[in-house]
């Protein structure tokens, strides 16, 4: 990537905007006591609160605005063929307008994604077994965005569980040299180059 300043930057007009967040599973249920599995990428914290962008159309969202529970878990870079493999598919049967062509309808995305569902403790979505880092949430608040084609979900973390690979040991910190993002960027997963540096707030070394 060019470091140096350009001599003048042009005016584009890419198709997305997707540049460069983590990946995340989202366990929910649906209406007849399955489970649902889904990936996104527009997800970030705010203290233990998650903000999520989920598309208005699809299974997810439409969990969430009547069943409030939901599992944040987060893949490692190794898992994105895991991820892909969940990428056409939806859980919403029919196939909605706008997915019918691109997306088939699945039941059981655990199975097609070749991931074990874990029992959750506070909430009813199972966790993904192979994800090191999971978030059991629930629903504080979900609205349509100002298109009216997204729904902006706030959701409270319960509890997080970590593999005790990623934790800094003795203590309750998440281990940033041992855990490592899967990212989306522009539609392309990448993971983490070594570390640059660190803010003045981290508490670890
Ligand atoms: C890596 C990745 C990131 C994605 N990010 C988002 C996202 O942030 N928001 C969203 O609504 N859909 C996102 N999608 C698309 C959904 O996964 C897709 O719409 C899927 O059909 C939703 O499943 P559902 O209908 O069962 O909820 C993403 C897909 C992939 C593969």
């Amino acid at each position: 990537m060019p470091t140096d300043l350009p001599s003048e930057h042009v005016t584009v007009t890419p198709s997305i905007l997707y540049f460069g967040t983590p990946v995340v599973l989202l366990s929910t249920e649906n209406e007849n006591g399955s489970f649902n599995l889904a990936p996104m990428s527009s997800a970030w914290a705010l203290g233990h609160v998650i903000v999520l962008g989920l598309g208005a159309e699809g299974q997810t969202a439409h969990n969430l605005r009547s069943r409030r529970d939901l599992v944040v878990n987060l893949p490692g870079p190794a898992q994105w063929p895991a991820v892909e493999r969940l990428a056409p598919l939806t859980g919403r049967t029919p196939v909605p307008a706008g997915k019918r062509g691109s997306f088939r309808f699945e039941p059981d995305k655990f199975a097609a994604a070749g991931v074990r569902p874990q029992p959750s403790e506070l909430v009813r979505p199972p966790r993904v077994a192979e994800c090191p880092m999971q978030l059991e949430a629930r629903v504080a608040r979900a609205q349509p965005d100002s298109t009216g084609d997204f729904l902006i979900v706030e959701a409270q973390v319960l509890k997080v569980h970590a593999d005790p690979r990623i934790i800094v040991s003795g203590s309750q910190h998440i281990d940033p040299a041992a855990w490592s993002p899967l990212i989306y960027n522009f539609r392309h997963y990448y993971g983490l180059g070594p570390e640059l540096g660190h803010s003045f707030r981290s508490q670890t070394a």
